[in-house]
């Protein structure tokens, strides 16, 4: 098991279930915890056991209840440190240990954030989520941190006692902390084997709304009813996606909006997706992130990419299911459209790393390379790209969902590399192999840059778009006055996003340009982040002046990490206030995500290393 991103999976021995105790300390910033992981040995004679650990303060281990000698390796740069336990015996092939780790985690931890009273909604009380996926779930529990091995787990978590906590399972009932009545304990428990980075959880002044038979959502209580009518759609996915994918094994399905500075879109941690204040937009147009976590507890929840190299076998084959779910709302021709804007996302990715850099593989070696410096748009929609050329290959989207749901028949529960979908596509497909061998399998394997074929969508809902970008990329001085309101008055706000999306791909429009765009369709009072995002982009690449303040603000005020850090760089490039952005960066960096300043930092080349955060 050669995970490249952990020192346990080298390790000969499973982790089968996880037994958590978390004190969670608001004053320190710190979590003290107890875990105690059953693990089984794969061979004879096995004496070491090796944990993944970053920053953790270890105090005490012990196998069976024996107290057991434990050493920490050097610290990797992004892999953390190795926890080497010696068992106080050998175990043969098959046994069982309980292996109990006493430790704490530091106040830096990359999977958590605590944010102060003043940084949420409610200014009253603090808050702290964690964020593990890819490789963070080692700074908050030492485990074997590889998707490559899956695991239940228990917990319980005592909290101050007005705050609620919840986590990546089901609720399993609550007590008064019996060492501290201030305190209340929160108990929690995944029956399905899941791997760690799926290990979640998430401390505030948070409320909930039931909204279906099996799914609630939660936030603080300013949000709580905007982010009921949101996610209205939810249970309607949910049943579209268990018609394409086969049951649904999690039992419960919510959705938790946590405060701004989450860094991802959505996050599909079991039982309880986490998604960003970003997606209220007010109409549901967003609502596609949620259709895409919810895919997730098919493919990347129950069939795991087996490493992070891997990593398109969760995204490639979500995305596909996400956008099949959207076809299921709103027909075929808006499947087409939103693959036909994956193509554009994926250009843009290929054109930011370079067509030649190794990253933009759809199997990439992550020998040495951190897997979130890697995370771009390559392997979701060169992955789709894949799965959708495969679809037109072999009959259809009917004919391909059939082999994506015996897919994830076969290799539910556990992780799979991609020679082991290779083989299972060219199993199930054992008619049309002649057809499978014409794929240029090492071009789109293997090969940097855009996919060897390019698949022909239907351009229905983009020809608007393609259209009204075209006039504005014509238009002279003297022409801007034909620009009417009702140019975007007739375009959905996904046309919109796609309008804009084209237009970020030519060069920069002039100034006069954009200046008049703002006249004509006053995009500085969109809302919708996603128009929002774009909009100023676009003006601050023609170098508008007074759109740098706007796109600072977007920048600092959320944290997604798909606007903050395109719109940080768009900002550094304009020459002019390269040093503001600087500035602004260094200023918010405190109040941050570590996973965003981390990388903000890179892409502003700021040097941090030798300043402290906090
Ligand atoms: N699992 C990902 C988020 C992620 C990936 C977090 C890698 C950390 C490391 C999640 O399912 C995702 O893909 N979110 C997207 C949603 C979009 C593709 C619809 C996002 O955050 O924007
Ligand atoms: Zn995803």
């Amino acid at each position: 098991m050669a995970d490249p991103c952990s020192f346990s999976s080298f390790s000969s021995c499973l982790t089968k279930h996880l037994n958590l105790f978390l004190h969670v300390d608001f004053h320190r910033h710190v979590i003290r915890g107890k875990v105690q992981l059953t693990v089984e040995a794969l061979e004879d004679r096995f004496a070491v056991l090796t944990l993944d650990t970053r920053d953790l303060d270890i105090r005490s281990v012990t196998v069976n209840q024996q107290l057991a000698p434990f050493s920490l390796g050097p610290k990797h740069s992004f892999k953390g440190t190795p926890l080497d336990i010696t068992l106080p015996f050998h175990l043969s092939r098959g046994q069982h240990v309980i292996v109990e780790v006493t430790y704490e985690t530091s106040p830096s931890a990359s999977a958590l954030q605590w944010l102060t009273p003043e940084q949420t909604a409610g200014k009253k009380q603090p808050y702290l989520f964690s964020q593990c996926q890819a490789n963070h779930c080692r700074s908050m529990v030492p485990c074997q941190d590889s998707p490559s091995i899956k695991h239940t787990y228990y917990a319980q978590v005592s909290v101050p006692k007005d705050l609620v906590a919840v986590m990546s399972a089901v609720r399993d009932g609550q007590e008064s902390d019996p060492q501290d009545n201030s305190r209340l304990i929160y108990r929690f428990r995944q029956p399905v084997p899941m791997p760690s980075y799926l290990i979640a959880i998430v401390v505030g002044a948070l409320e909930n709304r039931q909204i279906g038979p099996r799914s609630r959502v939660w936030s603080e209580k300013e949000f709580v009813d905007k982010a009921a009518s949101e996610f209205s759609e939810t249970e309607t996915m949910l049943k579209m996606a268990e018609d394409l994918a086969g049951p649904y094994v999690w039992g419960q399905y919510d959705v938790l909006v946590l405060p701004p500075s989450f860094p991802y879109g959505g996050m599909e941690n079991p039982c309880l997706t986490f998604a960003t204040p970003t997606l209220l937009a007010g109409d549901k147009s967003l609502s596609n992130v949620i259709a895409h976590e919810i895919s997730h507890s098919w493919t990347g929840n129950l069939v795991t990419n087996k490493t992070w190299e891997h990593f398109w076998l969760n995204e490639g084959h979500t995305v596909y299911l996400e956008r099949m779910i959207g076809r299921c709302l709103e027909g075929e021709p808006f499947r087409q459209f939103k693959a036909m804007g994956g193509w554009k996302d994926l250009q843009d990715s290929v054109n930011t790393f370079g067509p030649n850099n190794p990253l933009t593989n759809l199997v990439p070696s992550l020998e040495d390379v951190d897997p979130d410096d890697a995370f771009s748009s390559v392997p979701y929609e060169k992955g789709f790209a894949l799965l959708y050329h495969l679809e037109e290959l072999m009959g259809g989207p009917e004919v391909f969902m059939g082999f994506v749901k015996s897919y994830i028949q076969m290799f539910a529960y556990s992780s799979v590399t991609t020679d082991q979908w290779k083989d299972y596509l060219f199993t199930y497909f054992k008619d049309k192999v002649d057809v499978l061998n014409s794929v240029d399998w090492n071009a789109w394997m293997s090969t940097p840059g855009m996919p060897p074929v390019k698949p022909q969508y239907d351009t229905t809902l983009a020809d608007a778009c393609i259209a009204l970008k075209h006039r504005w990329i014509k238009a002279k001085d003297q022409d801007l006055n034909s620009f009417k309101e009702c140019d975007v008055k007739t375009l959905s706000s996904h046309q919109l996003i796609e309008f804009l999306s084209l237009l970020l791909q030519e060069d920069p429009v002039p100034l006069t340009h954009v200046k008049k765009m703002q006249e004509v369709y006053n995009l500085n009072t969109f809302t919708n982040s996603e128009i929002r995002f774009r909009w100023l982009r676009l003006c601050v690449r023609s170098r508008w002046e007074e759109a740098v303040p706007m796109a600072l603000k977007m920048a600092t005020e959320q944290g997604r990490m798909k606007f903050t850090r395109p719109l940080f760089r768009e900002v550094f490039l304009f020459d002019k206030f390269r040093d503001e952005a600087v500035q602004v960066f260094l200023a918010h960096r405190a109040a941050m995500h570590p996973v965003t300043s981390g990388l903000v930092a890179k892409d502003l080349k700021v040097d941090v290393s030798a300043t402290v955060i906090q």
